[in-house]
């Protein structure tokens, strides 16, 4: 077990490059077993959910040849059905399976998730959707089951809210579904963009993908193909945020800004200084940010993943600002952990009042999720002192590199043992 050790009071300065995004690429790889035969997917992210969903691939008969950056998925013609409780619990993202099996094989036995600790998160507009494109599905014994034996059919599907997870599970089934399937409220993501486009590149008939009405007509088969993965727009941001709340200067690389306009309007808000580069963008902060208000929605509104930044940035800001949270329930669970920082903030159900202070105060906290972990490591950058942030696989299953790219930043951040994880360890 190990955490991470960070002394306050660095400017972070320089280049940084981002990779292929966590949130698309695990969708990408499910999207592989829709067509028999070798899917290259190149720009994956060196994170430990990558490393989980390829031993799923394994498991359901897939061949996974990971080399850094790059996957190649050989799938055979015969695949597995089954995801079990051990690989899903870790990777609520494995749920993207339950589409494409059903797809190929008719039935699909996925064990419920757990995945990321940020509240309760249902499954029924996945549920609801495959429904309507003829499947049965039940749980039984901590697995959801679904059937189709005479194959999916096209319909028509309204979303009663734009789930990235619902959407992408209904593309992954619609595209070899007899006729046309239309997702009326789709979710809008890039990441829903890019998995559009692997699609497409399968040879599957997908119209609409960023927009909120997503028509598929349904081909009988799909082929291999070879895909590069859409830059991760989360960790881009988080850089970004780490320029303002350090007062600092970095160089974003492989980064899309359209892809993060709300954000960095937002953070233009703050004082920041925003240009866009060839290939990403430039921040850089003078002074003190100001308080900046924010509600999180579903893309192309402010992303939930990053309310802890925007908190902790908030925090260290002049000036008091409410966040409201509309995604994730639990995401405020970290909030706790901010406080021990030092930060003033109050809660009230999905709001949140924080009043800014000059400095945050160095202490030991724990990361609850991803984007909670990575949010508390910058908070610990604008802290007096040194701070230690624990259950630090959290960060790992999201951030490839993080402590390397912000060591060369100018951070002073390492890795080291968690010395009470080994006394109660022990
Ligand atoms: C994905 C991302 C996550 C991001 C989120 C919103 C992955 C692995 N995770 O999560 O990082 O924060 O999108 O951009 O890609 N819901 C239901 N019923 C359902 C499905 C969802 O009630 O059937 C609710 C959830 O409880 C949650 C909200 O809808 O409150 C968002 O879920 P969804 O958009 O599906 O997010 P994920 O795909 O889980």
């Amino acid at each position: 077990m190990e955490r991470i050790r960070v002394a306050g009071s660095a400017r972070l300065a320089g280049e940084v490059t981002v990779t292929g995004a966590k949130n698309s690429v695990l969708k990408l790889m499910a999207a592989a077993l829709l067509a028999p035969g070798r899917t290259t997917i190149t720009e994956v992210p060196a994170i430990l959910d990558v490393d989980v969903m390829a031993e799923l691939l394994r498991r359901l008969g897939c061949d996974v040849d990971h080399a850094p950056g790059r996957l190649a998925i050989d799938v055979p013609q015969e695949i597995g059905d089954e995801a079990d409780y051990d690989l899903v619990r870790r990777l609520r993202a494995s749920i993207a399976v339950l589409g494409p099996l059903l797809a190929r094989c008719g039935e699909a036995r996925v064990a419920l998730p757990g995945g990321d600790n940020i509240g309760s998160r249902g499954l029924d507009l996945h549920v609801a959707g495959l429904q309507k494109l003829g499947a049965e599905l039940d749980s039984e014994h901590g697995f959801l089951i679904a059937r189709a034996p005479h194959g999916l059919v096209g319909a028509a599907v309204w979303l009663d809210f734009p789930s990235v997870g619902a959407t992408e599970n209904l593309m992954m089934a619609g595209v070899l579904a007899r006729g046309t399937t239309v997702i009326d409220n789709a979710a809008r993501e890039p990441e829903i963009v890019d998995l559009s486009r692997m699609l497409q590149g399968m040879g599957a008939k997908v119209d609409g993908a960023g927009s909120s009405t997503i028509e598929i007509q349904g081909v009988t088969a799909l082929s291999p193909t070879t895909h590069a993965t859409v830059p991760d727009r989360i960790v881009a941001g988080t850089f970004a945020m780490a320029a303002v709340m350090t007062r600092g200067d970095i160089e974003i690389h492989n980064a899309r800004p359209e892809h993060l306009e709300l954000v960095l309007d937002r953070l233009v808000g703050c004082g920041a200084a925003v240009s866009e580069l060839d290939d990403g963008f430039h921040v850089e902060m003078n002074g003190r940010p100001s308080a900046v208000d924010v509600v999180t929605l579903p893309y192309p509104g402010f992303s939930t993943d990053f309310l802890p930044m925007i908190i902790g940035m908030n925090a260290v800001a002049e000036g008091a600002a409410m966040v409201t949270e509309n995604v994730f329930e639990g995401r405020f669970r970290f909030i706790q952990e901010l406080v021990r920082l030092g930060a003033d903030i109050r809660t009230d159900g999905h709001h949140a009042v924080i009043r800014g202070r000059e400095r945050l105060s160095g202490a030991p906290v724990e990361a609850t999720d991803i984007r909670a972990g990575a949010g508390l490591v910058l908070a610990g950058l604008v802290a007096e002192g040194v701070t230690t942030v624990s259950e630090l696989h959290h960060i790992d299953r999201g951030y490839a590199g993080f402590v390397e790219q912000l060591q060369a930043l100018g951070a002073d951040v390492v890795r080291e043992p968690d010395p009470n994880a080994a006394v109660f360890g022990a």
